[in-house]
Parts: C-alpha cells; sequence; structure tokens
C-alpha cells in the first residue's frame, strides 16, 4: 500500500470572476522512501496540491471531492483536531517563498524552536538542543540559532526551512518550489541536501518544481501537471526519454539540464488557459501544434503507455488506429 494516495482530488477556489478549478481530478501515489517529483508551469495547481494534502487551503478553497489517503487514513474528511496529529509530526512542507517570510527581528534558532514547543511539548532547554541537532543536519553550525535571518544568505535560509520542515519527524515531507530563485549552484547543493536527508532519515517526498531539470536527479518518479490536471505521470527516467505529452516535451525542451551552461528561461508559446472556464477537451488543446478538431470536444484519459508510464493525450490512440504517422506529423511516443 502506498504511503500516501490522491485519487481523483479536486480543490476549487470561491472568487469574485467564479470558480477556480485549481486542482481538477487528480491521482498520484507516493511509496515509502519515494520521492515524487510534481511539475508544471506556474498556476497548474501544484501549490493547491500540496496545500490540499497539508489542510491548509486559504478561506476560501475547499476540497471538493476525491481523496487523500495517508496509511490508509483520508485526511479530506478529517476533522480539524486529528489533521493537527498529522501534520508537520507526519506530513510536512518547505512552503512556497517561505524562506523569504522568516521574521527579521526573532532569532533563527528561536523561530525554529517554535514548532518544536508547540507540537512536541518539550521544554525550552530540550527544544534549543534539538533546534542546535537540526542544523548541523542540514549543514549549518549549531552556534547559528542565535543569528538573524539578516545574517544568513539565500541557500542558508532554505536550509532553515527544510530544519523546521524536519523539526517534527515527519515521514513525507512536501518541498514546493525549494531551488526556485536560488542560483543555479546553490540550487545543486540543496536539492543534495534534500536527497541526503531523504536517504538517512528514510523520508517520502514531494518535490514541487515548474522546472523539470531539478527534478532528474532528485525523483524516482514524476508527474506533469496542466490546467490543474495530470497530464502524464512516470518513473522520471521514463517521462525524461521517453515523453509521451506534447505538453511534457514543450516542458523538457523549456528548462535544459539543470548543469548546462545555458540555462534558457521556460518559453511555451501560449498562455496557461483561465481555470474558471477552462477549455472543453483536452486542455492542452489551444497550445498544442499537433491538436485535431477531437481535442477540442474530448478529455482524453491517462492512458498506459509503458511500465508504471501513463499519459493523457489521443495521439496515442491515433497511433493504434493508423490515422497517425509520427515520422510525418511528429508527437508521440
Ligand atoms: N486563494 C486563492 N484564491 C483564488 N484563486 C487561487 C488562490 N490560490 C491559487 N489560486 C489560483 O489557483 C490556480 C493554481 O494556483 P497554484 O496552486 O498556486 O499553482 P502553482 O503552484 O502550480 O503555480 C491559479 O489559477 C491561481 O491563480
Ligand atoms: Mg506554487
Amino acid at each position: 500500500m502506498a504511503l500516501l494516495e490522491v485519487k481523483g482530488l479536486k480543490t476549487y477556489f470561491e472568487t469574485q470572476e467564479g470558480e477556480v478549478h485549481a486542482v481538477d481530478g487528480v491521482d498520484f501515489s507516493l511509496g515509502e522512501g519515494e520521492s515524487l517529483g510534481l511539475a508544471g508551469e506556474s498556476g497548474c495547481g501544484k501549490t493547491t496540491a500540496a496545500l490540499s494534502i497539508m489542510r491548509l487551503l486559504p478561506y476560501n478553497g475547499r476540497i471538493v471531492d476525491g481523496s487523500i489517503r495517508y496509511m490508509g487514513y483520508d485526511l479530506t474528511g478529517m476533522p480539524e483536531n486529528q489533521i493537527r496529529g498529522i501534520r508537520w509530526r507526519h506530513i510536512s512542507i518547505i512552503f512556497q517563498g517561505a524562506m523569504n517570510a522568516l521574521n527579521p527581528v526573532k532569532r533563527v534558532g528561536g523561530q525554529i524552536a517554535e514548532p518544536i514547543i508547540l507540537h512536541e511539548k518539550v521544554d525550552s532547554e530540550a527544544a534549543q538542543k534539538r533546534v542546535g541537532d537540526l542544523l548541523e543536519l542540514v549543514g549549518i553550525h549549531r552556534d547559528r540559532a542565535r543569528d538573524y535571518p539578516h545574517e544568513f544568505s539565500g541557500g542558508m535560509r532554505q536550509r532553515v526551512m527544510i530544519a523546521m520542515a524536519l523539526a517534527c519527524n515527519p515521514r513525507i515531507v512536501i518541498a514546493d518550489e525549494p531551488v526556485t530563485a536560488l542560483d543555479v549552484m546553490i540550487q545543486g547543493q540543496i536539492l543534495d541536501l534534500l536527497e541526503r536527508l531523504k536517504r538517512e532519515l528514510g523520508l517520502s517526498m514531494i518535490l514541487i518544481s515548474h522546472d523539470l531539470s531539478v527534478m532528474a536527479e532528485t525523483c524516482d518518479s514524476m508527474a506533469i501537471m496542466y490546467a490543474g490536471k495530470i497530464v502524464e505521470s512516470g518513473g522520471v527516467r521514463d517521462v525524461f526519454k521517453r515523453a509521451n505529452h506534447p505538453y511534457t516535451k514543450d516542458l523538457i525542451a523549456a528548462f535544459p539540464d539543470i548543469e548546462g551552461e545555458q540555462r534558457l528561461p521556460a518559453f511555451i508559446p501560449g498562455l496557461l488557459p483561465s481555470l474558471v472556464d477552462p477549455p472543453a477537451g483536452c486542455r492542452f488543446h489551444p497550445r498544442c501544434k499537433f491538436a485535431r478538431p477531437e481535442c477540442e470536444t474530448t478529455d482524453p484519459a491517462l492512458e498506459t503507455v509503458g511500465d508504471g508510464h501513463r499519459s493523457a493525450c489521443h495521439i496515442n490512440r491515433w497511433m493504434e488506429e493508423g490515422t497517425w504517422t509520427s515520422s510525418r506529423e511528429g508527437g508521440p511516443p
């Protein structure tokens, strides 16, 4: 049984413009000790999926359908007092952008100690010892607990956020864009740290990024999201080497290798559609260079295209039916 199993998850936001279908029927699972990458352009619903798992949605967001099973227990309907026993102690998150939101007037050690004192009910001396241990775990000298956030570089502040996420010994850590906005060399160091912690502590991890290249080294499997849905999922190698969905291919092309000299910014022609009134059929069809009329009316289901590898694109069926020649028209596989 998977440690975490998300099925048919739908999370919507109420807004003045209407209901935003941020996560619109998403399935994925995370095994013990496994690391799953969740990728897709900004605005496709990655953070919303993460906040749904944590049950920390903004006031106007709600899970409207689906299940999130952790060790078999469905978190979607769990009362808040039970969720509190799971949040941080079983599943924790490194929030997107949080390294820039540390309290500037409080010492870093005190900020890491807060969740420990709150959730583990230990005295401040024991908490301080734990803070020192956590700092060392993430590669920071324990004496630096006395320093203020501005005395740390971006990479060091992200290490502090990782220490905070580990404070209550969780089994699953969700890292939401943990290396975005760091320079490439520091990105590599933070990814190495996450990878080492995962191995040494036996953690399971969900690594969220709009940049596919950061997943190549760090993740076992990955899921590609587009406009609130998963369009392709599978083992990291399969998705990279045998990308099937036209969107995945565009995304891979937009983010060359992390080691590469020339890291071009993402540019996939066209814009992410409105999630208030998403396009009918395949949500990617307005941007897809292979789209046929069927794509405008029928939403393709995720179908198996290889061992543990799934993709939602009509081209796969057209190829089976012989109405598509990949050599002439391009596209999958
Ligand atoms: N609190 C909110 N109220 C209304 N819409 C929201 C809210 N939070 C996120 N959204 C919308 O939900 C969609 C998905 O956002 P998000 O999950 O942050 O995407 P990602 O993390 O992939 O960039 C976007 O269209 C975004 O504008
Ligand atoms: Mg996000």
